[in-house]
């Protein structure tokens, strides 16, 4: 590579530029996918100098004052191996001051990652199949509305440490969210919505197994089905496979800094999102 690169920030008007990065790597991610992760998080582009052409990207998303989740960190095959990536996320963690700073390594990004001080805290695996049943309404779970927003966001920052308000609305305001409740109060929750070829089942919160499932089953749609899981929620991860719904590849959770301490009554058991956690 002769030419020098400038990282610069981004915005949505750059859609085209990230969306050709994500279809070079292969990733699933729409063009609807791409724009709500713009939009939402503070994106950075790398640029060449002389052609000003992009060639790499990478975004972060601050959730409260402490903590932050970094994604879509790629770079155009021709240009990786000079530095760039490594440059791009030292802008990424500059701009994010004090936080701590989480992600979800693929492979090829975990020695990127490991040389600037992140440290795996957990592994996912991601889940996929032709899911052919209709959701179920089982007894104990309930149809989401607007009024149980609130609740549901504070329930999301208790059990994750995290404050994922706006993702939760925008994930709530675009896909179908169901909820369980015990004594008065929301005690778990699961969010449907479009992602890729098909739909993503996640988050899900809720307070043991049975309560996971029953989640799962009113939320649940037929069609292409993606559920990313928490390693340690083996039982669900049995559950899903019993449902044509195979386990893939499993990935690193890393860590540059503390991870928040989670106060809540509850457990995460599939994630939103390689990119919002
Ligand atoms: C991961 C990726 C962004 C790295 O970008 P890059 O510009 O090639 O990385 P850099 O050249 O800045 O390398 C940074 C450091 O990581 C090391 N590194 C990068 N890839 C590595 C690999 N595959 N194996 C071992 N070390 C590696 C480099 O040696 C370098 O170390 P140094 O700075 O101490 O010399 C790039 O490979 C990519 O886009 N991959 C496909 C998409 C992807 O998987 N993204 C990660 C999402 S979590």
């Amino acid at each position: 590579m002769s030419s020098p690169i400038d990282i610069e920030t981004a915005d949505v008007s750059y859609l085209p530029d990230f969306m050709a990065l994500v279809t070079e790597v292969g990733w699933p991610h729409t063009p609807e996918d791409v724009s709500s992760l713009l939009l939402l998080g503070r994106p950075w582009r790398a640029i060449d100098r002389e052609s000003r052409e992009t060639i790499g990207v990478a975004i972060w998303w601050p959730m409260g004052r402490g903590c932050g989740r970094v994604g879509l960190v790629i770079v155009s095959a021709k240009f990786q191996g000079y530095g760039i990536g490594r440059a791009m996320m030292q802008k990424v963690i500059e701009d994010a001051g004090t936080r701590t700073l989480m992600l979800l390594a693929t492979e090829e990004g975990k020695p990127l990652y490991d040389k600037l001080g992140f440290e795996s805290v957990g592994l996912t695996q991601r889940h996929q199949g032709h899911y052919s049943l209709s959701s179920t309404i089982e007894r104990k779970t309930h149809p989401a509305r607007l009024a149980d927003l609130s609740e549901i966001v504070a329930l999301d920052a208790r059990v994750t440490g995290f404050d994922r308000s706006s993702m939760i609305t925008h994930m709530f305001d675009t896909g179908k969210t169901n909820f369980l409740r015990a004594h008065d109060q929301i005690t778990g929750y699961a969010i449907a919505r479009p992602f890729g070829l098909g739909n993503v089942l996640g988050p899900l919160i809720a307070r043991n197994e049975d309560d996971a499932e029953a989640l799962f089953a009113a939320t649940a749609g037929p069609g292409i089905l993606r559920i990313d899981r928490l390693i340690e929620a083996e039982k669900l991860g049995q559950f899903l496979e019993a449902k044509n719904l195979p386990g893939h590849e499993v990935t690193h959770s890393m860590a540059r800094g503390s991870p928040p301490v989670c106060r809540g009554n509850g457990h995460i058991f599939t994630m939103a999102s390689h990119a919002w956690g």
